[in-house]
């Protein structure tokens, strides 16, 4: 029997209240008994977590036949995050670790990418734990208001022409449930890069949708002053770096491989 028939045992999504976890674990339900692993619990049934401390994982992760692991956006020290969650599921006995990383992990001028491709090494070397890596490409959804509609303007700290392979969430989120779901026996050692459809600048997307939404370049320095004062001095470096790289080369990825796995084409 192939762990896809299997219901009993546990996945547990690590960064299920964020929004890639949301949709992660909405994808998962009704398939399989999901596990919220939260920075702070907000419902019954979760299990909160401290990813820098490690406090709260190991109950978290006993008796989970797998893991989503999704780490928190810019982190300043992400390998060691997920060096204490492998820990922590390999104490358990968990059989499936499944590594949120992103498309282009090794690219130097963007630390916090080189973070993930870091982590993915950690992942394949850690010795003993079955896992697979998925590498999304930019989300859809970090234009939401311009998505449903309620965004009239955007202001962009990089070129509106920059172009990337927008991925939509859900379709992600199907491809971990899919991934999750067969399991280890199918997918162990893989890494699989999931790019959008087509490259696609903000200034198309937003050409797309019903009604006239403006697009101004600003600053990057103007940029995170408006919109990143919640930030570190590190993730304001870590952000300012992804969007001028963003300015010079965009950030696309192939499609033929969500393809395959989702059985049709990402929307
Ligand atoms: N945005 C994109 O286009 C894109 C593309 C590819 C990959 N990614 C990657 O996807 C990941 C998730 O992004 P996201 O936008 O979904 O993030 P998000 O909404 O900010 O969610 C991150 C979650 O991390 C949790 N968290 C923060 N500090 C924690 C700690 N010390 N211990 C335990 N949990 C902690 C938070 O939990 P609480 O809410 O409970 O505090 C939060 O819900 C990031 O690593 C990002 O690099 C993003």
């Amino acid at each position: 029997m192939t762990e896809s028939l299997s219901r009993g045992a546990g996945i547990a999504v690590v960064g299920a209240a964020g929004k890639t976890g949301a949709a992660v674990v909405a994808a998962l339900d009704g398939l399989a008994d999901v596990r919220r692993v939260v920075h702070t619990a907000r419902r019954s049934g979760d299990f909160a977590v401290d990813l820098e401390t490690g406090e709260g994982l190991d109950e978290a992760l006993s008796g989970c036949r797998a893991v989503y692991f999704i780490a928190p956006n810019v982190h300043p020290d992400e390998p060691a995050l997920v060096r204490r969650a492998l820990m922590a599921a390999a104490d358990a006995g968990v059989g499936h670790v499944v590594y949120h990383s992103v498309a282009w992990p090794y690219t130097p001028a963007m630390p916090h990418h080189v973070d993930k491709a870091r982590c993915e090494d950690e992942l394949r070397t850690f010795g003993g734990l079955r896992w697979t890596v998925l590498q999304p490409c930019a989300y859809a959804e970090n234009f939401a208001a311009v998505l449903d509609g309620t965004a009239t303007a955007v202001e962009l700290p990089y070129s509106p022409d920059a172009t990337f392979s927008f991925v939509r969430l859900a379709d992600v989120a199907e491809v971990a449930a899919r991934v999750l779901m067969e399991g280890a026996d199918v997918h162990h050692g893989a890494t699989y890069e999931l790019g959008g459809p087509e490259a696609l600048s903000v200034r198309e997307l937003c050409d797309r949708v019903a009604g006239p939404v403006s697009v101004k370049q600003v600053s990057v320095d103007e940029w995170i002053s408006r919109h990143g004062q919640s930030l570190s001095d590190d993730g304001r470096a870590r952000l300012s770096a992804m969007f001028e790289f963003y300015d010079r080369h965009g950030f696309t990825a192939g499609n033929a491989v969500f393809e395959s796995l989702l059985g049709r084409p990402p929307m």
